[in-house]
């Protein structure tokens, strides 16, 4: 299935339900430099064969302004111009780097995306926002541009190991949470094996995410305000990403319950979300307890860039399907991480 959008920032074309192969109709080799990291050049390197590659090392280690400075001394070995095209093939550490290295290469030239973990297509890939992290501080250097396409191929999924589709699912749940309760009930009756063992499902499911998203973007690309929803665990789930080293889905699925506790402490939300949320991750193989610092993890979101002066937006649920923007006072966070690690600790 193939459809374009038209973003302020650019226009994408999608590719869903798409195979590899369609590539090289899309991303003439003249024009095309593909990124990739050492995983995709092991499993799948023999298929760009064709293009120009550049590999660097996996993990979100990489995603600094160091591998962008080495990438940009590459593409200008490469003698790459206003006309070429960088094309990401991998999970969303590889389309953060791409997207934000085309970006700022030249003031600006294309890129494209080929999303190969879960968390990418349903995520990574879309919307148009990409950064490097800069020490602890998630994303802090970024751009919002959109790519020129995006090709869905689920095929590379088959390589992919147990904890990333759980990964990909944690932004899954948060899709469900923050806006589509239908989507919730289909997870809670489901396992990652239905959907792993089913194209059919894991199709729809991925274009569900990706609707989804685009919807939201297309309202606000700029994250003025509905973008903001997306962060959904995302806030004291960067703060555990970067602390205690954990992938980013695990991360967000640990973010989202203090963002329930806190929706409790606030909104006065009733303790059976968090209980039908609970059940969600442990369904999905993530993590839903954390031994935690809350003096570090505080210290660790006061860099957080949604911090405003003594507030940091959060988002919190009013229900499964309705989430609110609020921002919450230090001592108010303070409260929820506390009560996180105290049932962490029983
Ligand atoms: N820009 C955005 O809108 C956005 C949204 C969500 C997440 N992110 C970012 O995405 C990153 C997390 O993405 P991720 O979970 O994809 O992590 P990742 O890119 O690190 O990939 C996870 C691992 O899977 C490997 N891998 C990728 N595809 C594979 C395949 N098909 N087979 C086998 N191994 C494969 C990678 O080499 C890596 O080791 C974080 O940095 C996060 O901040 C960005």
């Amino acid at each position: 299935m193939h459809y374009t959008i038209n973003f302020p920032a650019g226009q994408t074309d999608y590719y869903l339900n798409s195979s590899y192969s369609q590539l090289l109709q899309v991303a003439p080799i003249a024009h095309s430099i593909i990124i990739i990291d050492e995983n995709i050049n092991r499993f799948y390197g023999h298929l760009f064969t064709e293009y120009r590659v550049l590999i660097i090392e996996s993990g979100e280690e990489v995603k600094t302004w160091e591998t962008i400075r080495l990438l940009a001394e590459k593409l200008v070995q490469f003698e790459a111009h206003k006309t070429s095209v960088l094309i990401g093939i991998g999970g969303g550490v590889i389309c953060d780097i791409t997207g934000f290295l085309a970006s700022i290469y030249m003031r600006g030239i294309s890129f494209a995306f080929v999303p190969t973990t879960l968390l990418a297509m349903v995520d990574a890939s879309v919307g148009g926002k990409n950064g490097v992290n800069v020490g602890f501080s998630k994303n802090m250097l970024g751009t919002i541009n959109q790519p020129k396409f995006i090709l869905f191929d689920t095929a590379f999924l088959e390589t992919l190991p147990e904890q990333e589709w759980s990964n990909g699912f944690a932004e899954i749940i948060k899709y469900a949470c923050i806006g589509n309760p239908h989507l919730f009930e289909q997870l809670a009756h489901g396992t990652p094996a239905s959907f792993q063992t089913k194209p059919k499902s894991l199709t729809l499911l991925i274009d569900t995410c990706v609707q989804q998203k685009n919807n939201i973007v297309l309202a606000d690309e700029q994250e003025k305000n509905l973008r903001k929803t997306l962060n959904f665990g995302h806030t004291a789930g960067h703060a555990f990403e970067t602390l205690y080293h954990l992938p980013h889905g695990q991360a967000v699925a640990l973010g989202m319950v203090v963002a329930l506790i806190a929706s409790e402490q606030t909104l006065q939300l009733e303790k059976d979300v968090r209980q039908k949320l609970l059940l969600l991750l442990q369904q999905y193989d993530l993590p839903y307890q954390l031994k935690i610092d809350v003096a570090k993890v505080m210290q660790t979101l006061k860099h957080d860039k949604k911090r405003n002066n003594e507030l940091v937006d959060f988002i919190l649920l009013q229900s499964i399907g309705e989430a609110v923007i609020v921002p919450l006072a230090f001592d108010a966070i303070t409260a929820a991480l506390q009560a996180f690690e105290d049932e962490s600790k029983s």
